[in-house]
Order: C-alpha cells, then sequence, then structure tokens
C-alpha cells in the first residue's frame, strides 16, 4: 500500500508538469489526496508541516514568513539512501543541506513577491526524497490574518482567505486545521474556515499547538477530547520548537523527544500520551491517506485513461516521433500513465 502513495505521489508530480501544457492535467492533480495546513499567521503551522516530516527546511518565525503556496511532495525512498531535496523550478539541482532548501524557498518567495510582505498566490514545488518520511503531499499556506499591517495592500486579509480557500476547499484535500492552545478555541480561523468547506469534517484534523505556552492552571484537556468542539476525527495536540528553541538550532531529533517527553510526563496529557505530538500526527495521516485512496482507485484510473487519450491526441497534433523537448516530456509522461494504469489495475484485483 505504501507503495501505492509513492506512485499517487509521481502522478500529483507528472500531472503538474502536465498542467503546464495546459492539458486536462489539473483534473488528475485534483483527483488525488493531498494534505494543507489553515491557521492564524504564527498558530505553528509551518512548524507542524515540519515536525510531520522529520526535518529542519521551512522558513518560519514570528510574523508572516510564509508567503507563497508551497507543495512539497514527500518520497520515501530505501533505507541507508541519502536524503535529497528538489524544487520544480531548479529541477536538476539536488539539495543535501536542508538550511539550503529553507534559504531557497525564502529566495524564491522574494523573487515573486520582493523582500515586502506582500503575498503571491503562485506556488513553489518542492519534493523531498528521505528513507525517513511517509509518502505523502503537503501544502504549506500563508496564515489567515484580520488585519492588513505597513506595506500590506488593504485587500491582504481577503487575499489570503481566498487563496487558503482556493486549496481547502477540494474535496480532495485532507484539511489540518491549526489552532494555538494560548488562544480561545472559539476564535480559531482555522476551525472557522474548515467548517466551512467541509461542513461533515470527514476530511478535518484538527491540530491543537503551542501546549506549552498555556497559562498556568489552565489545559486544553476539554479539547482533545472532543468535549469543547467536536470533530470527526480525534484532535492532536501539538509541542513544538519555541522562537527560543529555533534561535539556539535545536533540532529535530531533540524536539520529538522533547515532545514525547512533555506528553509523557505532562500530569494532564499523560493518559493520552500515545495519541499526541507530531510522529502521531503522520502515522493517522499516513493511514487515512491509504483509506482515501483505496476507495479513490476506480476513479483515478478512468481519470488516468482519459489522460491517456488527451495525450495521445496531442502527441498526434505535434507528430510522431517527437525531437522537440515539450513533445518528449508529454510522451514521457503518456508512458507513465500507462504503467499507473497497469498498477492501478493490479491494486484493484
Ligand atoms: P506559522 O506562521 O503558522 O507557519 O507558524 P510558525 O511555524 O512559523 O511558528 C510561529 C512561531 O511560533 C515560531 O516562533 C515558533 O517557534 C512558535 N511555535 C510554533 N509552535 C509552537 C509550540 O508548540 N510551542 C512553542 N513554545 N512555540 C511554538
Ligand atoms: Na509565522
Ligand atoms: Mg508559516
Amino acid at each position: 500500500m505504501t507503495s501505492l502513495i509513492g506512485l499517487i505521489n509521481k502522478i500529483q508530480r507528472a500531472c503538474t508538469v502536465l498542467g503546464d501544457h495546459g492539458g486536462e492535467g489539473l483534473s488528475l492533480w485534483e483527483a488525488l489526496p493531498s494534505v494543507a495546513v489553515v491557521g492564524g499567521q504564527s498558530s505553528g503551522k509551518s512548524s507542524v508541516l515540519e515536525s510531520v516530516v522529520g526535518r529542519d527546511f521551512l522558513p518560519r518565525g514570528s510574523g508572516i514568513v510564509t508567503r507563497r503556496p508551497l507543495v512539497l511532495q514527500l518520497h520515501k525512498t530505501d533505507p541507508g539512501q541519502t536524503e535529497y531535496a528538489e524544487f520544480l523550478h531548479a529541477p536538476r539541482k539536488r539539495f543535501t543541506d536542508f538550511a539550503a532548501v529553507r534559504k531557497e524557498i525564502a529566495d524564491e518567495t522574494d523573487r515573486i513577491t520582493g523582500k515586502t510582505k506582500q503575498i503571491s498566490n503562485i506556488p513553489i514545488h518542492l519534493s523531498i526524497y528521505s528513507p525517513n518520511v511517509v509518502n505523502l503531499t503537503l501544502i504549506d499556506l500563508p496564515g489567515l490574518t484580520k488585519v492588513a499591517v505597513e506595506g500590506q495592500p488593504d485587500s491582504i486579509v481577503e487575499d489570503i482567505e481566498n487563496m487558503v480557500r482556493s486549496y481547502v476547499e477540494k474535496p480532495n484535500c485532507i484539511i489540518l486545521a491549526i489552532s494555538p492552545a494560548n488562544q480561545d478555541i472559539a476564535t480559531s480561523d482555522a476551525i472557522k474556515l474548515a467548517r466551512e468547506v467541509d461542513p461533515s469534517g470527514d476530511r478535518t484534523f484538527g491540530v491543537l499547538t503551542k501546549l506549552d505556552l498555556m497559562d498556568k492552571g489552565t489545559n486544553a484537556v476539554d479539547v482533545l477530547e472532543g468535549r469543547q468542539y467536536r470533530l470527526q476525527h480525534p484532535w492532536v495536540g501539538i509541542v513544538n520548537r519555541s522562537q527560543a528553541d529555533i534561535n539556539k538550532n535545536v533540532d529535530m531529533i531533540v524536539a520529538r523527544r522533547k515532545e514525547r517527553e512533555y506528553f509523557e510526563t505532562s500530569p494532564e496529557y499523560g493518559h493520552l500520551a500515545h495519541k499526541m505530538g507530531s510522529e502521531y500526527l503522520a502515522k493517522l495521516l499516513s493511514q487515512h491517506l491509504e483509506q482515501v485512496i483505496r476507495q479513490k482507485i476506480p476513479s483515478i484510473i478512468s481519470l488516468i485513461n482519459k489522460t491517456i487519450d488527451e495525450l495521445n491526441a496531442e502527441l498526434d497534433r505535434i507528430g510522431r516521433p517527437i525531437a522537440v523537448d515539450s513533445g518528449a516530456q508529454l510522451y514521457t509522461i503518456l508512458e507513465m500513465c500507462r504503467a499507473f494504469d497497469k498498477v492501478f489495475k493490479e491494486h484493484l484485483d
């Protein structure tokens, strides 16, 4: 089954390329599940994604750091393989230094928006190949805000909300609704938007960050046990690295250990420890995706066949054999689609 999610990732990547050719690639892309983070600014969205991935590579911090959507595909590789990252905008460059990945995301963000507080809805596509990840497509998004700050147009509040909505309203988008525990859940922008686009809650996972920052004498047991705001899926509590940890370069392994210890030794959350934390969230998501993909296999097969037909028509139009770059690319995608189709049919039996 894991290999099936791997295939989905490959298809999504192929479809991204395909989309550039103006074909029907987008509809296939939209048929496949992905996971997006939604929440207020500095609620911990980028931190949660990093923890799920288990690597430090995202720009994060106070203020508006994430200013373009980041579509992140995780590909699980064989044990012992070297981890690397690759951007769609720089396809032949392999990044093995994840600090350089973070810098490239920041630079690529600035390339479109300038060093401003402006946002852009043009996504950055990044793939990570690693033995230490689960196969997933994750989308990091700018945070929802309530007011425009200096240097932002007045429309920014609405612009961000519309951009985020355009991702999470897709029926195949699994929503990580991120709310900080040190704010009243009743005011959570994440829950508000998630509820609007996914009223049944089938595809919404409630994530409560910053449990360590709650006022002394208060706790989030009522939220985490679903008594305060009921969701279809169980809430997951998270303790990410604090800004001080980030400044001190506390690494992921240490952060995960500290998070585990936090729950295991907590008088309030000890009884929930096995259902809390970033690693548990990653497992939960992976299981959910497998279930969703299994249900979708038949419709994916028919979409792939439609894509094959369209690609064939396109190739006939261009004329074969093809020497030009784009034709060769289409041809490769067509071959990939045929291969996927075969594998999917096998999985269906
Ligand atoms: P985003 O704007 O929603 O993507 O949030 P970031 O991941 O960039 O985090 C914003 C700030 O909150 C950073 O300084 C993080 O260190 C801090 N932060 C995020 N989650 C937690 C948490 O669980 N505990 C603590 N103490 N700080 C957190
Ligand atoms: Na931030
Ligand atoms: Mg962010």
